[in-house]
């Protein structure tokens, strides 16, 4: 008897298709309540760092250039108070076969898949990740099919997202685009189930301990240029999974005393799911709009549990706007020479403003590049602004009003990195964890876990759960 496809029917079979589709078994890592395992499930889940570096050298992946910024470190210097004005480094991933540091990612679930006798992958992406298992899948001899959402209702496309889905088919991919709206997850899981191929999830351990010889290289090649690590590393942040896995990978070159900043390009008030504003972004990823929502609630991934836990090891969290974003990347090819995307030069941005306020002695290193290409560019993403009424124009970026106008800044000391309240976002991830799983009561497991989950301490986690309800410590 063939299988009931309806939407209630395929939902109802999730945890046994996901289940099929990682051979990961969550449930090996679940505590009794908020808690899980976290730990455990990267060790046992992933593969050994030594292994991944292997792994990833087998495919052309790592060992991206560590490039210093002497002409954007000198423009910060112009607008930075006496003295001050960090030595800006940029990490290179562009130079990755897929174009991004997401081929890090792709490589060890495709690895694993192949290893495992799976015949294809398939991931749900958007982003620069579908391209990444398209080109690793191409490489190990797997299909591949990626699942896009990408139109509006009116079929009406992201620059970005179609430049993505080109990519992808280049690479031998099937891509299903979908427009805004639940059937993504739908489609992904009948597809899972009717081909019986991997699910290669951004948020699986390998995915993210993929990336964490990006963070392990930042060390290595600092060291050798300057014979230190350096005092800051910005990461552009949206799911979670490249902050953790870098600063993983800083914490297993022991490079623990490196703070880590995440910079996310503020989309606040655009509402992702909605399909009257999908078309009014000019960002397709490491904006607020994942950011914020996947930080407080990382467990909404595609897998039982993410692997990406971006509040454990962000040191401070900022903002930059889209003008702001658009400005840097017109400055790192025209001042720098090297034409690079939208996601790496978020946290270049971020950089640029970070730097002024750091003694010139100190280094910052932006820990990727993306590559860029037609549908990426700033000319096709102000023109669909336009198409989409949005405004363009020059001033001051602090009165952009996102989906309404974007403003390129009148002169680079208007960049300005703001800062997210760090403290906010880890009350508000605790309140989630309560309300989701609905817990009675907090256990001593619980506690740790979201001390540790948190990066804070006893009383902060004890005086935020208080503040919900103080039956639930007793
Ligand atoms: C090039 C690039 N940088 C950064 C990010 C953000 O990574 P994450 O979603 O793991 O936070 C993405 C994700 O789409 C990306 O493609």
């Amino acid at each position: 008897m063939s299988k009931d496809m309806s939407y209630e029917s395929v939902m109802s079979r999730k945890n046994q298709i996901m289940k099929d589709a990682v051979r990961i078994d969550y449930s090996s890592f679940e505590g009794k309540g908020i808690a899980f395992d976290y730990e455990k499930m990267m060790k046992e889940a992933g593969y050994s760092l030594e292994q991944m570096i292997e792994i990833q050298k087998e495919t052309g992946i790592g060992n991206t250039p560590l490039l210093e910024l002497k002409n954007i470190t000198k423009l910060a210097r112009k607008y930075a108070p006496k003295g001050k004005g960090a030595r800006i480094f940029i990490k290179d991933e562009a130079s990755n076969p897929s174009g991004s540091f997401k081929a890090r990612r792709a490589a060890i679930s495709v690895y694993h898949a192949k290893k495992y006798g799976y015949k294809g992958v398939i991931a749900a992406t958007s982003g620069n990740y579908g391209a990444a298992v398209a080109s690793q899948a191409c490489m190990r001899g797997l299909n591949c099919i990626i699942v896009q959402e990408c139109y509006d209702s009116k079929g009406k496309g992201q620059p970005e997202i179609i430049e993505k889905a080109r990519k992808c088919e280049a690479y031998g991919a099937e891509v299903v685009q979908l427009t805004v709206g639940p059937e993504l997850f739908y489609t992904f899981l009948k597809l899972l189930e009717k081909t019986g191929y991997f699910n290669a999830s951004l948020y699986t351990p390998f995915g993210i301990a993929g990336v964490e010889t990006l963070g392990y290289e930042i060390a290595q090649q600092m060291r050798q240029k300057e014979g230190r690590d350096p005092d800051v590393v910005v990461a552009t942040n949206a799911g979670g999974g490249n902050l953790t896995g870098t600063a993983r990978g800083l914490i297993k070159a022991s490079a623990s005393d490196v703070q880590v900043v995440g910079a996310s390009v503020n989309l606040k008030g655009l509402h992702m799911a909605s399909d009257e504003q999908f078309n009014k972004k000019s960002f397709t990823t490491g904006h607020t709009g994942f950011g914020i929502p996947f930080a407080t609630w990382p467990d909404r991934s595609d897998v039982p549990r993410s692997a990406g836990r971006p509040l454990r090891y962000m040191d401070r969290y900022v903002t930059v706007n889209q003008g702001e974003v658009f400005y840097m990347t017109e400055a790192l090819a025209q001042i720098e020479g090297l034409e690079r995307g939208p996601a790496g030069n978020t946290s270049l941005t971020a950089a640029f403003s970070l730097a002024q306020e750091l003694d010139q002695d100190k280094i910052i290193v932006v820990q990727e590049t993306e590559y860029t290409g037609a549908g990426k560019h700033i000319q096709p993403q102000l023109t669909f602004a336009k198409e989409n009424g949005v405004e363009i124009k020059v001033g001051n970026p602090e009165e952009e009003i996102v989906g309404k106008n974007i403003i390129l800044p009148k002169t680079p000391d208007l960049i300005k990195a703001r800062e997210l309240d760090l403290i906010k976002l880890k009350k508000s991830y605790i309140k989630n964890c309560i309300k989701n799983t609905e817990v009675e009561t907090i256990s001593k497991e619980d506690l740790e876990f979201l001390i540790e989950d948190t990066n804070t301490t006893e009383d902060f986690v004890k005086n935020v759960i208080n503040e919900i309800d103080n039956n639930l410590l007793s």
